[in-house]
């Protein structure tokens, strides 16, 4: 999903994108279909939901947000998948008003259970709409990453209270309202009736670096994308990155 125009984004994507594709591929073999019916729940304005249309699927998105889904419509339609793209208006927590239960071969949670008032609710949601076999995507904000980049800003209260909070928030001028460490994730996807099949740290050390040297020497945007995919499973580097991605599939 690189985008030229935006290399920078790709760190914050490129190992949730290659993660995801695969699972994609995995599913189209499984299920012997060209396209799946893919849910994004919490999709916003289609970061994942416009590259996965890209790929043939459909898409269904859902978002409390009017403009999110607002600029979803725009941007499909840009990229020229606006016939494969659905935005709908809808809370992760009320989800079956507005979508088919068990009706999606992939479900996408990114960046969501950090604002919902009942993660596992949000969870148990998110794999009830799946088909059985299907594949969840889930990705949340880590905590072990937030008490080290505090640290290492030299905020070493905020950081000890991110640590203790039950939350992991450090403090009150915090604007990610709940993190979350590999074993919550991995905990509430199970409980959910999800095999989990592996967890990867997302922006280990991309939001640890200054900007301005990725940005100005030579080769080091690519570097460090190498450098990302190649600890994001390690246990040890995953559980100090930003986010956390969880892929698992729906128990048959
Ligand atoms: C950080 S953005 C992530 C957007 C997208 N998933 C991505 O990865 O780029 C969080 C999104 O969650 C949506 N959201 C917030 N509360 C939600 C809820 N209760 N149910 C579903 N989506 C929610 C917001 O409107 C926003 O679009």
């Amino acid at each position: 999903m690189s985008d030229p125009q935006r290399p920078r984004a790709s760190l914050r994507t490129a190992v949730v994108w290659d993660v995801l594709e695969d699972a994609l591929d995995r599913r189209v073999k499984a299920t012997g279909k060209d396209s799946l019916d893919v849910l994004d729940t919490g999709g916003g304005s289609g970061n994942f939901a416009v590259p996965v249309a890209r790929l043939g699927h459909r898409v269904t998105v859902v978002d409390p947000s009017p403009n999110a889904l607002f600029a979803l419509e725009r941007r499909a339609a840009e990229a020229g998948v606006a016939e494969r793209v659905q935005g709908v208006q809808g809370d992760i927590h009320g989800l079956f008003d507005v979508v088919e239960r068990g009706g999606y071969d992939a479900v996408l949670c990114h960046g969501v259970l950090e604002y919902v008032d009942d993660p596992a609710e949000g969870v148990r949601n998110a794999v009830a709409a799946l088909r059985p076999s299907g594949a969840l995507s889930l990705l949340a904000a880590g905590l072990g990453g937030a008490v080290l980049a505090r640290a290492l800003a030299g905020h070493f209260s905020e950081a000890r209270r991110a640590l203790t909070d039950p939350d992991g928030r450090w403090g009150e001028g915090d604007p990610v309202p709940r993190r979350f460490t590999a074993e919550q994730l991995t905990e509430a996807v199970e409980a959910a009736g999800v095999e989990v099949g592996a967890v990867h740290g997302v922006r280990v050390f991309a939001d640890l670096v200054p900007g301005v040297l990725v940005d100005t020497e030579p080769g080091a945007l690519d570097a460090l994308l190498q450098l990302e995919a190649a600890a994001a499973e390690l246990p040890a580097f995953r559980s100090v990155a930003t986010q956390l991605h969880v892929l698992g599939e729906k128990r048959g």
